[in-house]
């Protein structure tokens, strides 16, 4: 991170709030056009976006048995291909929406700029971004396949690829944008009895407990649900980032939340 440059605000709309998860690459035109605008009207003074793949990527990535790495064949490839085709779509789509809204995004292919070994990232080009982020642009990144250097490519998800970037760009707060109201104790989709945890810090015996009760989705996701978005984002929390899981599928949320207003949500510190 370069001195004068405000480290950013990240932002990570999930995959279930930009698209629609059960009909295979439908965005949620509608939840993509007004966050462009809520984001427009919140004006953060230094923005970076990432997306998550929903339709897009998972169904894709779920057909071609990408997960585990290359295990050989030219199928599997044209089935990363076809996933990354179809993330790019969507990140066009949202991009153009964002320009639409007055918001200066410009997006950035996260495999060019990414590579993992095992899954996790093990190189990471900021310049682009810092680039974009030094013109006062907003960086749109997005769940993708990468290359890995010992799987062949990786489904790098948004979730750490937002983490990795809010550790790397010493930034203070972490947004996840999902389509429930924060990090419950069950699944608020099928639990009625699932309790909102407004605050969890992330150190310490309590969040072991916690982890050890928080399901996966049932929905196609190829990269686990609510259980790898608490651990991914606890990474960053742990070294004292700040991270907010709300729902933005609510109007207004997403916007309150840039501003640094109170909203319903779940609060993870150290
Ligand atoms: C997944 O990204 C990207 C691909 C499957 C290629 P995410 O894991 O961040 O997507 P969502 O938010 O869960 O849909």
């Amino acid at each position: 991170m370069r001195p004068g440059l405000k480290p950013p605000v990240i932002l990570k709309l999930g995959g279930s709030v930009v698209t629609f998860k059960d009909r295979v690459e439908t965005p949620n035109l509608q939840a993509i056009r007004r966050l462009s605008l809520e984001i427009a009207e919140a004006k953060p003074r230094s923005l970076l976006l990432v997306h998550g793949g929903g339709s897009f990527g998972h169904p894709h990535a779920q057909a071609y048995g990408l997960t585990g790495g290359f295990k050989g064949g030219s199928l599997q490839l044209s089935g990363v291909s076809r996933t990354r085709e179809a993330m790019l779509r969507l990140n066009s789509l949202i991009v153009e929406n964002l320009n639409l809204a007055g918001v200066p995004a410009l997006g950035l292919q996260t495999s060019a700029l990414a590579a993992t070994r095992s899954g996790r990232i093990s190189s990471l080009d900021l310049k682009p971004i810092l680039g974009v982020l030094r013109l006062g642009g907003v960086p749109v990144l997005f769940g993708d396949v990468v290359m890995d250097f010992e799987d062949g490519f990786s489904i790098l998800s948004g979730d750490r690829l937002s983490t990795e970037l809010a550790l790397r760009l010493r930034s203070r707060l972490l947004i996840l944008g999902v389509d429930v109201d924060g990090v419950f104790t069950g699944d608020p989709k099928t639990d009625s009895e699932a309790k909102l945890v407004e605050r969890l810090r992330v150190r310490g015996k309590a969040f072991k407990t916690f982890l050890a009760g928080v399901k996966s989705s049932k929905t196609v996701d190829v990269t686990g649900g609510m259980r790898h978005k608490v651990l991914e984002v606890a990474r960053f929390a742990s070294k004292g980032g700040r991270v907010l899981v709300v729902n933005a599928l609510k109007p207004g949320v997403v916007a309150e939340a840039l501003r640094g207003r109170k909203v319903r949500g779940t609060i993870l510190t150290a």
